[in-house]
């Protein structure tokens, strides 16, 4: 078992570059499905949800060479196999993915039903619902779902939730439909925005990615050998412009897209950093502590819910009394708890936690419950006092590349340890 060990008390400085966007990168690899052919995918962030839908493209008959450590050459020209293997599906959220893909390439898939994780209830009502809409039948039971057409025809669909997942594997099942499909009430977030660029580099007919309408025309095939490069991280340029805040450091982040996100950096300003934008580097810093804010979790481009964990860090030193409500999962608040060992204040009830600022943390041993908990508790570790473990980082590999060796160069001082 691994672990990170964090010494704390570091203030962070210099630069870090941010790798590709994970959850634009665990949809444009099952949007490959739709291409009989090749094409080369760079800027590919190296983590280990990547290397999973991989894993799982090639059970499916896709041939895949890593051609250099971020970027990957795909061919799908022989799928020979609709029944994605249920042990490696049913693991991985984004495996739903497989099934638009799917369905628009051989109008079937089997697929292990992605189960509730630890954020809370994670319902795929919006997806099915689309799937079928469009002409799909959706069999859910035996802990799979089944999806079969013999044709899919474009229609309109309303988004009862505006669903990320949702909205893309709805746009991946009308790739190849006959007509037009229109998604209203669709997510916005950038990476809705990458997958729509990649299906259009490669032929498809998708307008108005990145606003709550999206029309997509279908169109009869997708052509081969294209090349594309996946959109920045805004997710983990946030964190590490949040670490900047609570270390009191100085930290140019590069390769980021920073209107995407103006949303962390309206709050970062509220709170008392300072945010210098340049074309695609934004640079971060901080000399006091942080004020209190109040902070909602909204869909893009509200403040993003994947670095609410890390806002979270920030008030949890903060002056004064700060609250976050949470308003897209119903449970991601459980590094709430971690952070109260390490002498923070926050009690959570619900959506709502509120973070009375302490002067310091003190270094724990602490878990990692989810993905973005891991990041926060990682920030935590870096301005505490004394040593932190940090446990189950197996989670923090799903979606952060190299994550200590970025952290290094910044100054902090954390080793990986095999015990
Ligand atoms: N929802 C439904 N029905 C559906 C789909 C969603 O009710 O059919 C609800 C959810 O329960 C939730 C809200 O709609 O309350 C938003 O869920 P969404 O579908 O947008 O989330 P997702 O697609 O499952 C993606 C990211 C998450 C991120 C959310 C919100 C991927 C693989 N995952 O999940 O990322 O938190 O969007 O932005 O893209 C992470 O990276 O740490 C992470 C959890």
């Amino acid at each position: 078992m691994e672990k990170l060990v964090i010494k704390g008390g570091t203030k962070l400085n210099g630069e870090v570059t941010i790798s590709g966007a994970k959850n634009a990168a665990v949809a444009i690899l099952p949007a490959t499905l739709l291409i009989k052919g090749t094409c080369k995918i760079n800027n590919l962030p190296n983590i280990s949800d990547v290397k999973i839908i991989c894993n799982i493209l090639k059970e499916l008959g896709a041939k895949i060479t890593w051609t250099k450590p971020n970027e990957i050459i795909i061919d799908t020209r022989e799928i020979n196999c609709t029944k994605a293997p249920i042990d490696m599906t049913s693991k991985f959220r984004a495996s739903y993915y497989l099934i638009g893909s799917m369905l628009g390439r051989c109008g079937s898939i089997e697929v292990g039903l992605p189960g509730g994780c630890n954020l809370g209830a994670r319902p795929i009502d919006q997806h099915i619902k689309g799937f079928e809409a469009l002409g799909a039948k959706v069999t859910v039971g035996q802990g799979k779902i089944s999806a079969k057409s013999s044709k899919l025809i474009g229609t309109s669909i309303y988004m009862d939730v505006v669903s990320v997942g949702a909205t893309i594997n709805v746009m991946l099942a009308s790739v190849l439909a006959e007509g037009t499909t229109t998604i209203d009430n669709a997510a916005k977030e950038p990476h809705i925005v990458d997958v729509a660029n990649f299906l259009n580099t490669m032929g498809a007919d998708i307008r108005g990615a990145g606003t709550d309408v999206i029309k997509i025309n279908g169109v009869k095939e997708l052509k081969s050998e294209g090349t594309y490069s996946v959109v920045p991280d805004q997710i983990e340029a946030g964190t590490f412009m949040l670490a900047a805040i609570a270390s009191k450091g100085n930290i140019l982040i590069k390769n980021c897209i920073p209107e995407h996100l103006d949303c962390i950096t309206a709050k970062i300003l509220e709170i008392g950093g300072n945010v210098e934008i340049y074309g695609d580097s934004i640079r971060v810093s901080n000399n006091k502590r942080p004020s209190k804010v109040s902070v909602k979790t909204l869909p893009y481009p509200g403040f993003p819910t994947d670095v609410q964990p890390q806002m979270g860090v920030v008030l949890s030193i903060a002056n004064g009394t700060s609250i976050i409500n949470e308003s897209i999962w119903d449970s991601r608040f459980q590094y709430t708890a971690e952070l109260n060992k390490m002498g923070a204040q926050i009690t959570a009830q619900g959506k709502t936690a509120i973070f009375e600022g302490v002067d310091k943390l003190c270094g724990a041993p602490v878990y990692a419950s989810d993905l973005r908990a891991g990041a926060a508790l990682i920030i935590a570790g870096i301005i505490a006092d004394g040593t932190t473990e940090i446990y189950n980082i197996d989670h923090i590999d799903r979606g952060y590349e190299n994550i200590e060796e970025k952290f290094k160069k910044l100054g902090a001082n954390i080793q990986r340890i095999n015990e």
